[in-house]
């Protein structure tokens, strides 16, 4: 896939070619790693980017204010009340062609995931319709607590790419989990947000279906599975910024995506009555989606009692949808699978692809920690018809997202080297 020469610069450690004069507007919130965001800024700097630096009043206290203004573009800005122009945060949203956090605390991550203003960084981050990069330092029992997790999790469901925190000393002589990430990482990070900016799928339809189908035995009982979702949805906010429009026939019960459309289904057959009506029209379908393979033959109209002693449930196959989708496309068309597989996960897959008739299939072990079913984290190996390969190694669902449209963009390209829309 191209890259911007900017991300490019950027990848190679920061001295670059001369400056485009993009702008990062560089947040730094409270906490100690405060001063490793001059180094960032630096770097930052002698890539080509201007960089303006938003403290908020707490960072204050861990860095002073004059060593980042004497090393960005611009000086320190710190309130909503005073400079650049009469709205300081949306004039700097919409300078921003990117908003990079560092150091983020579980504060600013709160307020952020739920929409709280609070101070001028807070408010250029809601203004912004820049891509956002988050990197969190703090404690580890912070960072492993539920509520930054949630918080965490509320954010990369939106398209903001959160750079982890690596383990290390941290402050107070303690070890473990939380140390701010090393510049490098933040770097690539800002590579790989601006990449994102790429609208290779522009003019493209997109569908994506998402979640594990409910077939319901009675009118309370369900038969489904442990699939959350996220990867799926991950896929649809990743499809939309880059450009797609985009469906997403969902069964779970995640927020819808901006930028995509919703179509709220639950069991196999809504999802299969969904996908088809619409498959026609796209120029690529991912399903997902973990369908149910089995369901009841027949559902109950009311709840099945205890009394009535232990049902047998008769189940019968649900109808293959990517089988179906494969039989109908038409020309161009990539079909794109998912293949939740434990054990022998590469054959599978392989087998997968070519019962399917497919051109990619997404294979992950969901036996293997960090990846599949409810994770924020997902570990997949992309197989093509081609006999192409790609392993992606444990990384956010969104950047996993991305390297299976970033197969889909090769495969269009090869097969279509001129920009192409069927709309
Ligand atoms: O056969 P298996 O369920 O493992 O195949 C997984 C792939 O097939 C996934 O992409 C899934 O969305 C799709 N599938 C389907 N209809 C089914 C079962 C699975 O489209 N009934």
């Amino acid at each position: 896939m191209a890259t911007s020469p900017r991300a490019d610069t950027i990848a190679q450690g920061g001295d670059g070619p001369a400056p485009s004069g993009e702008c990062i507007i560089l947040g730094v919130t409270g906490g100690i790693a405060a001063y490793k965001a001059v180094g960032v800024c630096r770097r930052l700097v002698s890539a080509g980017f201007h960089v303006v630096p938003v403290m908020t009043a707490t960072a204050t206290r861990f860095l002073g204010e004059a060593t980042l203004s004497a090393l960005a573009s611009e000086p320190v800005r710190k309130s909503l009340f005073e400079g650049a122009g009469p709205i300081v945060h949306t004039t700097l949203g919409r300078r921003a062609d990117l908003v990079l956090v560092v150091p983020a605390t579980a504060r600013f991550i709160a307020c952020y995931a739920n929409g709280i203003a609070d101070g001028l960084l807070l408010s250029t981050v809601l203004a912004t319709r820049a891509p956002v990069v988050v990197c969190p330092a703090m404690h580890t029992e912070m960072w492993e607590h539920p509520a930054l997790r949630h918080n965490l999790e509320l954010l990369v469901e939106r398209g903001v790419l959160v750079v982890p925190p690596e383990e290390g000393p941290l402050a107070g002589g303690d070890q473990g989990a939380g140390r701010l990430a090393s510049p490098e990482n933040i770097l690539d990070g800002v590579t790989r947000a601006l990449r994102r900016r790429e609208l290779d799928l522009s003019g493209l339809r997109v569908l994506v279906s998402a979640g594990g189908t409910r077939e319901p035995i009675d009118p309370v009982r369900v038969i489904t599975n442990r699939s959350s979702g996220k990867q799926g949805h991950a896929l649809a906010v990743a499809a939309a910024e880059r450009g797609a429009e985009v469906v997403l026939v969902t069964a779970a019960s995640l927020p819808g995506p901006t930028g995509a459309s919703v179509v709220r289904v639950e069991t196999a057959a809504q999802m299969e009555q969904a996908v088809l009506e619409r498959a026609a029209g796209c120029d690529v379908v991912v399903m997902a989606a973990a369908v149910a393979d089995f369901r009841p033959k027949v559902t109950a109209s009311s709840k099945i009692s205890k009394s009535e002693g232990t049902p047998e449930l008769v189940l019968e196959p649900t109808p293959d949808i990517l089988a179906e989708l494969s039989r109908r496309r038409g020309n161009g068309q990539v079909l794109v699978g998912f293949a939740a597989e434990t054990g022998d996960v590469a054959v599978r897959a392989k087998a997968k692809l070519q019962a399917k008739a497919v051109d990619l299939m997404v294979a992950n072990d969901v036996s293997a920690p960090g990846a599949g079913f409810d994770c924020d984290t997902n570990a997949v190996t992309i197989t093509g018809a081609d006999g192409s390969v790609v392993e992606v190694p444990l990384a956010s669902k969104r950047e996993v997202a991305d390297a299976v449209l970033d197969s889909v963009v090769a495969l269009l390209r090869r097969d279509n080297p001129l920009p192409r829309s069927t709309k």
